[in-house]
């Protein structure tokens, strides 16, 4: 059974449609990319998988429960880590997780065995005892991912994981999102770095104003585009 299932999903505010027809399924281990520019409808897709914003049309199944029907079901196999998100700035690393953790459980050795994976995930050393707000901001997305996976959720909705973030602190957050679908998460990102998604993900769906116009593997998309790199194929795309 796919992880993630979405078929036909629309959006629209008011008259302005962000999203749609959008459709596109994720399997076990896997790691999709929804990729496109500014405003393509990236993060009001992944609100909508999030149960954070309701469809106008269409369904989103995740391990076969209806976002909609079973949004409570479906909230306990997924983690979001929204666009700008931050931490509680007066807690250190180590109490924000452990913060944290106690939202998802009330057994203290769970709690413990959470916060203790976190801290492996995050791997910020000695700092994990400081306060956030002495952190860089590629420390506080480490600790916020961190947090993000540690329940080992079935499916991890990352919007913009790496954005503004330097190459090896980048490299770093790429290397901890692929670790962990080796245990089994299937991770929905999203993106406008072409050149990097292209390295972390199995597929991508090249998403502009709000449709998809590809879906596949990259080898397979420049393949079928005769192109270098996405971003050849991207341009190609938005100006057929
Ligand atoms: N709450 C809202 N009310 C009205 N329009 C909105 C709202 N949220 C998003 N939109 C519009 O929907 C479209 C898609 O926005 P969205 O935030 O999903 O894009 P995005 O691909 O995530 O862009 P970015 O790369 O800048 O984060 C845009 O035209 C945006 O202006
Ligand atoms: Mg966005």
């Amino acid at each position: 059974m796919n992880v993630l299932t979405v078929d036909h999903l629309a959006k629209s505010y008011g008259v302005a449609q962000a999203v749609s027809n959008v459709s596109f399924t994720i399997g076990e281990g896997e790691i999709f990319a929804l990729v496109g520019p500014n405003g393509a409808g990236k993060s009001t897709t992944l609100r909508m998988i999030a149960t954070i914003l309701r469809p106008t049309a269409g369904t989103i199944a995740v391990a076969g429960h209806d976002v909609q029907k079973e949004a409570a079901k479906v909230r306990e196999l997924i983690t979001y880590l929204p666009e700008e998100s931050g931490a509680y700035k007066a807690l250190s690393g180590r109490e924000y997780l452990h913060f944290m953790a106690g939202l998802y459980t009330n057994d203290s050795t769970k709690r413990r065995e959470y916060v203790q994976r976190a801290e492996e995930i995050a791997n910020l050393g000695d700092k994990i005892t400081a306060k956030v707000s002495t952190y860089s901001k590629g420390m506080t997305r480490k600790l916020l991912l961190a947090r993000a996976m540690m329940t080992s959720p079935k499916l991890a909705i990352l919007d913009e994981p790496t954005s503004g973030l330097d190459v090896l602190n980048s490299l770093d957050i790429r290397h901890i999102i692929h670790d962990l679908t080796k245990q089994g998460t299937a991770v929905l990102l999203s993106s406008h770095n072409m050149l990097e998604i292209e390295y972390l993900s199995d597929r991508i769906g090249l998403i502009v104003g709000g449709k998809i116009k590809e879906t596949g593997r990259p080898q397979d998309i420049k393949a079928r585009h005769d192109a270098k790199n996405l971003e050849e194929v991207f341009l190609k795309v938005a100006s057929a």
